[in-house]
């Protein structure tokens, strides 16, 4: 069920030594292709890397936050192409959600890695790091990697007494209070 996969959803890095079958590649990729995108326009592209030395490489995107990819059976580069749409951060940020989601309900654990707006070092982005690394256009972006494999950790699912209730609003910014209660409008 919807609510229970969202809820049990965690980040997780660190994976088993496990390959991942030939068929949860298959619905992976249908996953990331289902996603809705502005105007249909589907402006993304998506490279799968399950070479180890590639993998160590991928690793290195930046100091902080991609280090786990060393040891992740898959990482799933999700590059945007600007040229073809306006909102390409919007339409690859979904398409990175539906890869998590989709991991989750394959009994995958997966974890999102920022490139866009990173570093690799002073002077060179992570994203041309990546981009020289896996021979990338020069005219593309990439938004995100998403690490993937059978997870060798647990984290706790999400309580529903943990949600920040006071972040969500009726009507006004700051209105706690639902007045129309009736069924229809
Ligand atoms: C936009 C975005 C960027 C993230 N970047 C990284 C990252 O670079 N490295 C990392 O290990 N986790 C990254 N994460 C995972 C978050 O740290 C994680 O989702 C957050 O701490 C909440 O934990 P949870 O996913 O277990 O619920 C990112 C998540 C999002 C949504």
């Amino acid at each position: 069920m919807f609510f229970d996969l969202i809820k049990k959803r965690r980040s997780i890095r660190k994976f088993k030594e496990k390959m991942i079958e030939e068929e949860k590649i298959e619905l992976l990729k249908q996953a990331m292709l289902l996603t809705p995108s502005s105007k249909g326009r589907n402006p993304w592209e998506f490279i799968l890397v399950d070479q180890r030395e590639l993998l160590i490489k991928l690793s290195e995107s930046k100091p902080h936050g991609s280090a786990f990819l060393a040891h992740t059976p898959l990482a799933i580069v999700v590059i945007a192409n600007p040229n073809r749409s306006d909102v390409w951060i919007e339409d690859t940020s979904i398409a990175t959600t539906y890869i998590l989601l989709a991991a989750e309900a394959l009994e995958l654990g997966a974890c999102w890695i920022q490139i866009r707006k990173r570093k690799y070092s002073d002077t060179i982005d992570a994203e041309e790091y990546i981009k020289n690394l896996l021979s990338i256009p020069g005219d593309r972006r990439i938004l995100s990697m998403v690490g993937i494999g059978y997870p060798d950790e647990n984290k706790m699912p999400r309580k529903e007494e943990d949600l920040e209730y006071n972040r969500v609003f009726f009507n006004q910014f700051g209105n706690y209070e639902r007045i129309s209660k009736k069924e229809t409008i």
